[in-house]
């Protein structure tokens, strides 16, 4: 049976919640569960706090881990909320699949995540634009440096109370040099390797003057895949289009989650390839006229700027099919509008 140990008091007192940068200042409790001798115990919810690991722990050395990003929301009946939590779960156990690491059981992972948000309940905001981000995350906790899977591992769910990963319209420069992800590769992983791997040629990019950037395939770098925390729509004339699921790029939640809202709203949505020059030649010709990304921490988020080498197209910030979008989803998620889609899980 999972074992549960209160903190002594709660860091929240002293907090107002509004005024905290994104994810640096986490809840009053964690949740661990350890993989040892081909088992996963039965778990732990323990207060928040540093953990002690040996210099040699696999997951230092060899870039075994993997995480999930989801939220909770307090809705207008001041439940808290989950949003489709057990495609997180799905997804977790695909990424350790491709990553040599355990499946961790659905139970184990649901048991844990809703006694962690009852007990930290109060750290859901209930101020508009606010939500508890939730980060499941496994790594190698085993001990050795032989280039080889781990034998233990270990999965946490930490919180942190958060608002809009991106506080304004985004800008993206389109990267034709570096590559996120290769076919065959483990883009379609939710392996922290593949975000560190992003943190330099983003660097360049913010040189630049630019938040992000919009990664092609590693082949030609011809074909538009993600921007690294979200997925990519654009609006060409009255339809979106996303880039298909190619093997490299991560199948987001919200992505899959946006598809299917926005056909039921009656806006069309096509997955297929789209090529950098497509996009360009739809600006030209005053066809492309939205453009934004989709991610849990991102949730919908305005593209403003599209840089290529020196040119740069430029984009009205008052995205109609985005802000429809982003407004159903919304309202689903605080319980202002019907969940006809069957996505809200309530948790307390
Ligand atoms: C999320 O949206 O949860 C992500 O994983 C993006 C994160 C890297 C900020």
């Amino acid at each position: 049976m999972m074992t549960v140990e209160q903190a002594t008091y709660s860091r929240l007192e002293n907090l107002d919640i509004r005024e905290l940068p994104f994810g640096q200042v986490f809840t009053d409790h964690m949740y661990v569960c350890t993989y040892k001798d081909g088992q996963w115990d039965a778990g732990k919810i323990q207060p928040y706090g540093n953990l002690s690991l040996s210099p040699g722990m696999q997951g230092l050395h060899y870039g075994q881990s993997i995480f999930e990003g989801m939220k909770a929301y307090r809705n207008s009946s001041d439940e808290v909320v989950l949003f489709r939590p057990i495609e997180n779960q799905l997804r977790l156990n695909k990424s350790a699949q491709r990553m040599c690491m355990p499946d961790l059981p659905e139970h184990l992972f649901m048991d844990g995540l809703k006694k962690l948000l009852e007990m930290d309940s109060e750290w859901v905001p209930s101020y508009e634009g606010f939500s508890l981000y939730i980060r499941p995350f496994m790594f190698a906790s085993g001990v050795g440096v032989q280039a080889r899977p781990s034998e233990e591992y270990t999965f946490m769910i930490i919180c942190s109370p958060v608002s809009a990963y991106y506080s304004k319209p985004v800008k993206l420069l389109i990267e034709e040099t570096y590559s996120r992800a290769a076919y065959g590769g483990t883009g379609t992983a939710k392996a922290g390797g593949n975000y560190g791997g992003s943190f330099y040629p983003a660097r360049l990019a913010a040189e630049k003057g630019y938040d992000q950037l919009m990664w092609t395939d590693s082949i030609e770098h011809k074909y538009i895949e993600e921007a690294g925390t979200m997925n990519i729509f654009f609006r060409i004339g009255d339809e979106l289009v996303t880039p298909a699921l190619s093997g490299t790029i991560l199948e987001g939640i919200t992505r899959d989650s946006v598809i299917k809202l926005a056909r039921h709203i009656g806006i069309p949505v096509v997955e297929r390839k789209i090529s950098v020059d497509e996009l360009m030649e739809a600006y030209d010709n005053n066809t492309l006229t939205e453009a934004f990304g989709v991610g849990t921490a991102a949730t919908v988020s305005v593209i403003s700027h599209i840089g290529r080498g020196d040119k740069q197209i430029i984009l009205d910030e008052n995205q109609e099919f985005a802000l429809r979008i982003k407004e159903n989803m919304d309202n689903i998620r605080v319980g202002k509008q019907s969940d006809d889609l069957n996505w809200i899980m309530k948790v307390c």
